[in-house]
């Protein structure tokens, strides 16, 4: 069985790996990786594959920065070849990203079964780029490996046959898990022993200059109480300086190779973020997580977890801050399947499963052909 998975942007490349290694062990699988290089900068993207060992990319498609379109357009124009020319069994796609929805799309084209790994989560707020990603990539897929009941409770909304849902758990955490002892051991000198671990990068929070301003307000007065360090994304280090913003009370670091992020992540005192997997990963750690959104795609995290989802409420911010350094953090507990076998779990789904001849998956496409571009499978 020949296995191609797709990455492409930073939040991809801890969610492959396990997948990647648990798939090397068994007979009969080959894999090929893809990167579309929508995540290019040496510290979004090389230094993750090193650390997580994963090997170097079969294909690159460096398709780079762009709008919305011209990206994912990009994404689809040089991936459709590579699945011509490869003649995979099964793709595998990550998360949400623009490189998900787009890889997806050319295989349900080409008639080439996909499965998607971090399936079924829903924010419920479309304006978000990652939901429609989600919606769209989650109808086409052919296999949905969710990481938590709450997404197969979506999935049976929206239709989709039981049979192609497989509760596995969370791949992220199997990362975490594997390099817990590393992260453990990753110790910096140069700060307090107490201080907020922030991160920000949505569209609705940094794109905005009143938003972004009103944030920056308030975490100048977090860091009244506690150092507040900053490891900022290329496009929110790039608002700032567009908006003529100032941070400079903030300590602002460049992005952060995964072991040494995890590390000030376990050693903070609360995290600050609009990430979506900067949540689970402080469940798992037990840390206290403040959440600039109004809702989340991951609801486990607030349900069991140390969550606590803040918007851009000020008040709401300064209240729940008050309350950890009060030593009154919420306490959570870790959700079940979070427990490092996640990719193991989809392996052996995979490899459980017989992709073709007279047996198929159910829902899946039969007679996977592999048509030239210029003639398309007609189903
Ligand atoms: C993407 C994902 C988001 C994910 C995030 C993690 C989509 C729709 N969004 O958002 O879900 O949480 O990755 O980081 O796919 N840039 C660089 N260097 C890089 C990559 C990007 O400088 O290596 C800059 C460019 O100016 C680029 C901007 O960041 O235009 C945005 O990058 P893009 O990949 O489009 O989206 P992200 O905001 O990173």
């Amino acid at each position: 069985m020949h296995i191609v998975h797709v990455v492409g942007a930073r939040p991809n490349f801890m969610k492959v790996a396990p997948v990647l290694h648990a798939l090397a062990g068994r007979p009969g699988v080959t894999q090929t990786l893809v990167h579309t290089g929508q995540h290019y900068d040496p510290n979004m993207s090389d230094v993750f594959f090193q650390q997580l060992g994963i090997p170097a990319p079969d294909v690159n498609l460096s398709v780079g920065s762009g709008t919305h379109a011209r990206q994912t357009a990009e994404i689809m124009t040089r991936f459709e070849p590579v699945v011509v020319e490869r003649k995979p069994d099964m793709v595998l796609v990550y998360g949400d990203v623009n490189s998900t929805v787009a890889a997806t799309l050319v295989c349900s084209k080409l008639g080439v079964l996909v499965g998607h790994v971090e399936a079924g989560l829903r924010s419920f707020d479309r304006a978000m780029p990652e939901e429609i990603n989600r919606l769209v990539t989650d109808q086409l897929a052919d296999l949905l490996f969710t990481p938590s009941e709450d997404g197969d409770v979506n999935l049976h909304r929206e239709g989709i046959p039981k049979e192609k849902i497989h509760l596995v758990g969370n791949v992220m955490i199997d990362s975490l898990v594997r390099l817990l002892p590393e992260i453990v051991r990753h110790t910096r000198s140069d700060l307090p022993k107490r201080y907020a671990l922030v991160t920000l990068h949505r569209p609705s929070n940094v794109d905005d200059s009143e938003a972004l301003k009103g944030i920056l307000k308030s975490l100048l007065e977090v860091s009244q109480d506690l150092a507040v360090v900053f490891p900022a994304h290329p496009r929110t280090r790039q608002r700032i300086a567009d908006f003529g913003l100032n941070a400079d009370q903030l300590r602002l670091l460049d992005p952060l190779p995964y072991v040494e992020f995890l590390a000030l992540q376990r050693g903070a005192t609360v995290v600050i973020t609009d990430s979506g997997g900067i949540q689970e990963e402080t469940t798992y750690l037990g840390v206290p997580c403040l959440t600039l959104r109004n809702n989340t795609e991951r609801p486990v995290t607030v349900s069991v977890g140390t969550n606590v989802l803040v918007g851009q409420d000020a008040q709401k911010l300064r209240s729940e801050l008050a309350n950890i350094l009060d030593g009154k953090a919420k306490k959570g507990t870790v959700p079940p399947l979070w427990d490092g076998r996640a990719g193991e779990r989809i392996a052996d789904v995979l490899t459980g499963t017989q992709l073709s001849g007279s047996v198929s998956l159910p829902g899946a496409k039969k007679d996977v052909s592999h048509s030239t571009p210029s003639k398309p499978v007609v189903r």
